[in-house]
């Protein structure tokens, strides 16, 4: 059983309305004071509205830029005073849709804990990756790229989320044992270079995790937690995976 305390975040992605940080608030609101840490990132219109009922939010990108002209860019400084506690950096939508690079994502991830944001840092491979026996090898070079740049104890103030790609959006999750697998092979990886720092990471899963198979997969001894896209959309839904994460406390 693990020893880090869950996290069961939900990204928005471009969705939502006004009216749903309401419903989803709400649902989140109850499962407080509970065992396990809900983390809502919504679009960043939305950030000031769900703070405003009591959730801890956080953004979906932040610019690599302290400010000036980049036009469409949100800095982590004012993510923060929107009420954002975390950001995501390097989602493999960010990735492969807006061309973030390792490098980048490492600007971010550095960019954020400068502002006092947590970083959750999201890896992944493609399904040409898995099968072309890629997948440690891109993870790896995912996760060192902010290593390289920062060091590994700027690991301690962070999140780390697997997300194969194939997995997004497809409801093709990844099995309890193939993500096990990549969590430990992560896990493993950073132990060699701090056993306190890899101990103490909380490394959540995400790619088509639902009400129905969020309990088989936070059971794993080395996921803490998962990273939900279209099921944080629904109340239910999303308390009940929010529930099924208690019992790896
Ligand atoms: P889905 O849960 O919709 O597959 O999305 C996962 C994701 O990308 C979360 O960041």
């Amino acid at each position: 059983m693990a020893q880090r305390k869950p996290i069961v975040a939900g990204n928005w992605k471009m969705n939502g309305s006004i009216e749903l940080v309401s419903e989803i608030s709400t649902a989140v609101n109850e499962c407080k004071n509970k065992q396990v840490d809900v983390i809502v990132f919504p679009p960043a219109a939305l950030l000031t509205k769900m703070a405003e009922f009591g959730v801890e939010v956080g953004t979906q990108t932040i610019s690599e830029f302290d400010s000036g002209a980049y036009t469409g860019e949100l800095s982590a400084e004012l993510a923060k005073q929107l009420g954002a506690t975390y950001t995501l950096v390097g989602h493999s939508e960010r990735r492969a849709i807006f061309g973030e690079s390792n490098e980048a994502v490492a600007n971010k991830f550095a960019k954020a804990q400068e502002n006092g944001l947590i970083p959750v840092l999201c890896v992944g491979e493609t399904e040409e990756q898995r099968e072309s026996g890629e997948t440690e090898k891109v993870v790896a070079e995912q996760i060192n790229a902010v290593i390289s740049k920062l060091g590994i104890a700027a690991l301690s103030n962070s999140v780390l989320a697997y997300e194969p790609v194939w997995a997004i959006g497809t409801g093709k999750t990844a099995t309890p044992e193939q993500a096990q697998a990549v969590h430990k092979f992560i896990r493993d990886m950073l132990s060699t270079q701090s056993e306190p720092v890899a101990q103490a990471l909380q490394i959540l899963y995400g790619g088509s995790v639902n009400d129905k198979n969020s309990k088989s997969l936070f059971t794993q001894p080395d996921i803490d937690g998962g990273l939900i896209g279209g099921a944080s959309l629904k109340a239910d839904a999303f308390v009940s995976i929010c529930n099924s994460a208690l019992g790896n406390v």
